[in-house]
């Protein structure tokens, strides 16, 4: 079977549990998943009893698909994800996000937990991603293009929608929430960076590194759908503060800030056009 047969019936497997189709898609990293316990008439379908979907075994994140009504928008919300440093090929890695654009998310938000590097992030700050730097060493387009899916040399000149930016620093305005900004480096992991890689990130022009995100938000954007980033900046990157990194520092600061993350993509999507 190729992959937009894959694609179709997973997506045919979902609109069969749900009554309306979603328009938007988030895509929740560390510290979030509860998010999707705010949604309203709720459905919750494992990611194990959905057609192809990968499973995530990293603690911390929880692995369904919750379907559900927020303010005015039918949502989905990925609770959990697979990536690329669990050894699945970067076709698996995004497969749920193209199967959420293929559901109707024409509009995808994608949140994660990253290590500031920039000067002016600091543990416990929400940075909009303006752009990002691919350091996996490959790409979720690799292979046969699909035309059905998107071009086969998509643009990314404005992967994250400038239009998506300028309302979620407007949401965050309104909820005076301290919106940073900058690039987003994906490492591959899952050990993480040594202080030279991260000198060379910030030469390179990264504010934020991370394990994620990258695969999913090229995917969904060669799909032609809008890609909103928000990390977490959970822990200074290594060789920025002296005090080495653990998962567990990363779990709490993300933990620790969940609230106002929760109410600024709340925010963001509710105060969303149709
Ligand atoms: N590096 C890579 N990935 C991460 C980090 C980091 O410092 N913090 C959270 N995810």
């Amino acid at each position: 079977m190729t992959l937009p047969h894959l694609i179709q019936e997973s997506v045919e497997f979902i609109v069969n549990k749900i009554s309306k189709r979603p328009t938007i898609g988030l895509i929740l990293g560390s510290g979030l998943g509860a998010f999707a316990e705010t949604l309203e008439e709720r459905v919750i379908l494992p990611y194990g009893e959905l057609p192809h979907f990968p499973v995530s075994h990293v603690a911390g994140h929880a692995g369904n698909l919750v379907i559900g009504r927020l303010g005015p928008h039918t949502v989905a919300v990925m609770q959990g994800r697979v990536h690329f440093y669990e050894g699945h090929a970067m076709e698996t890695v995004v497969f749920p996000a193209r199967v959420l654009v293929s559901l109707g998310c024409a509009r995808l938000v994608i949140t994660n937990a990253a290590g500031g590097l920039a000067p002016g992030l600091a543990p416990g700050d929400l940075a909009l991603i303006t752009d990002h730097i691919n350091m996996l060493g490959t790409n979720p387009l690799r292979g046969p293009n699909f035309e059905d899916l998107g071009p086969r040399f998509p643009d990314m000149s404005a992967l994250y929608d400038p239009a998506l930016r300028e309302h979620a620093r407007a949401a965050a305005a309104r909820l005076g929430v301290n919106l940073k900004e900058g690039v987003y480096a994906a490492m591959l992991g899952p050990s993480y960076e040594t202080p030279a890689e991260v000198r060379m990130m910030g030469i390179l022009g990264a504010s934020m590194v991370g394990m994620s995100t990258v695969p999913e938000a090229i995917a969904a954007h060669h799909m032609g759908a809008r890609v909103l980033g928000i990390s977490c900046v959970s822990n200074f990157a290594a060789g920025i503060s002296p005090q080495p990194l653990s998962h567990r520092e990363v779990q709490e600061t993300a933990d620790a800030i969940s609230a106002t993350f929760k109410a600024l993509v709340k925010e963001i999507v509710v105060s969303l056009p149709a």
